[in-house]
Formats: structure tokens, sequence, C-alpha cells
């Protein structure tokens, strides 16, 4: 597979999409620690705030949900999950753009943004494309804006490296090494986000779900 311009599917296979969103809901408690990510990101009226890799946008629109008044976009790989997507946009009547590209080489302008959000992503990109889409997200961010992420983190006991064993084989030993090992924030780190912290981990049954919050100076 060629990783520079290709993506992972939601569940790794492009005929389990339909079914992200129940397993989401039911094993992953997902609206818990998105919302909290969303009160995490503070996002006032009037800012444009995009959701990097946003999938079938629940993220998306939650943050729309929080804040309203903010142009919310979504930027995925996948035009299968971003047909689920609109779908969910039109049956909740929810104002969002949802558009169709690469995290890493997003089809908007520097400095198009005052918060980027993205969940579940990074563990779905190589190394090298981990770097090209926090460079491309310290971009698109205005000067003073911020980085909310939400991925698996570092394993915080035995427990939790071994229930991690499922997502990586799933999604694949290689773009999820990086996550297990903690090297997300010092990944952040060198693409210029120089006070990269995690901000909160929790124990879930796939293993050890990290936040993230990063500013572009
Ligand atoms: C596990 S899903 C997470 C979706 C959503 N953010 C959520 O939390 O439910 C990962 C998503 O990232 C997308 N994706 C993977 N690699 C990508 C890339 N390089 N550029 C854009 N989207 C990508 C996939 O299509 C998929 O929708």
């Amino acid at each position: 597979m060629d990783t520079k311009s290709t993506y992972i599917p939601a569940l790794r296979f492009s005929f389990l999409t339909r079914l992200y969103d129940p397993l989401m809901r039911a094993a992953l408690k997902e609206e818990k620690f998105k919302r909290r990510l969303v009160e995490q990101a503070s996002i006032q009226p009037g800012q444009r705030v995009l959701d990097l890799g946003c999938g079938t946008a629940t993220l998306t629109l939650l943050a729309k949900q929080a804040a309203p008044e903010a142009d919310v976009v979504g930027l995925d790989g996948d035009p299968a999950v971003l047909h689920i997507a609109r779908e969910k946009a039109r049956q909740g009547g929810a104002e969002i753009s949802l558009v169709e590209g690469m995290s890493f080489s997003p089809p908007f302008p520097p400095e198009s943004f005052d918060r980027i959000v993205s969940s579940l992503v990074l563990h779905h990109l190589t190394t090298e494309n981990k770097r090209r889409t926090l460079e491309q997200a310290y971009r698109l961010l205005k000067p003073g804006g911020t980085l909310h992420i939400a991925d698996w983190g570092q394993a915080q006991n035995a427990l939790m490296r071994v229930a991690f064993l499922g997502v990586q084989l799933l999604d694949g030993f290689t773009t999820t090494a990086d996550n297990v090992a903690g090297r997300l924030i010092p990944l952040m780190r060198e693409a210029g986000f120089a006070d990269a912290v995690e901000t909160h981990r929790e124990m879930t049954v796939f293993g050890t779900l990290a936040l993230y919050r990063a500013t572009r100076l």
C-alpha cells in the first residue's frame, strides 16, 4: 500500500465502515471523551474549526452543537465515511462542511483555523504521515490557535498494553507503535507545537485513551 497517498478506513476494511458508529457507542462510550475534547477546545462564536479525519462526523457535530456560531469543517480521506457523515448532518439539521482530502495535504490555505480537533486518526498514520499531518495542522492554525487530539496513548499498565493488542491487530502494528510508545507529544513538538501536553488519560477496553493540547505560536 502506498502510505503516502492512501488511508486506512475507520475499521480497517471498507465493508465494516457502517458498523463504526454502533461499535464506538457501545464499546468506547465515544460521546464522553469527545465531549471532553470539545470542552477542552473552548470554541468561541465566529471561530473556524477543523475536525481532521472526521470519519462519521460525531466529533464535528458535537463541536457545532457546543458552538453553533462557529464555522465547523470536517476533513476525511474516505468518501464512503463522508457519505455517512453527510447523512448524519442532514438528519440532525446541522450546518457543517464536509470535505474530502488527506490530513497531510489538506486543501486549505495557511492560518485558516482557530481550532483543530482530531480523534482516533493519528494511529492510522505511519510515523512519516503523522509528522506531515502535524506540520500541516501547525500551518493551518492561526497564531495562538490550538490543536486538540484524542488518540491511543502510552499504555499506563500491563492490562492496557494487552488490551491495545486488539487495536494493533486491526489497524496495524506499524501505525500504532508511536502511540503506545508515548511518541505523540515529541512528534507534536517536532512539528512546532512547543507546549504540547497530555491533558487526560483513561482506561478503555481497547487500551489507554489520551487527550492532548498544543498551541500554534
Ligand atoms: C478511526 S476513524 C476516526 C473517525 C473520527 N475522527 C472518530 O473519532 O470517530 C479514522 C478516520 O481517519 C480517516 N483517515 C485515515 N487516514 C487519513 C488521512 N491520511 N487523511 C484523512 N483522513 C484519514 C479514516 O478515513 C477514518 O475516517
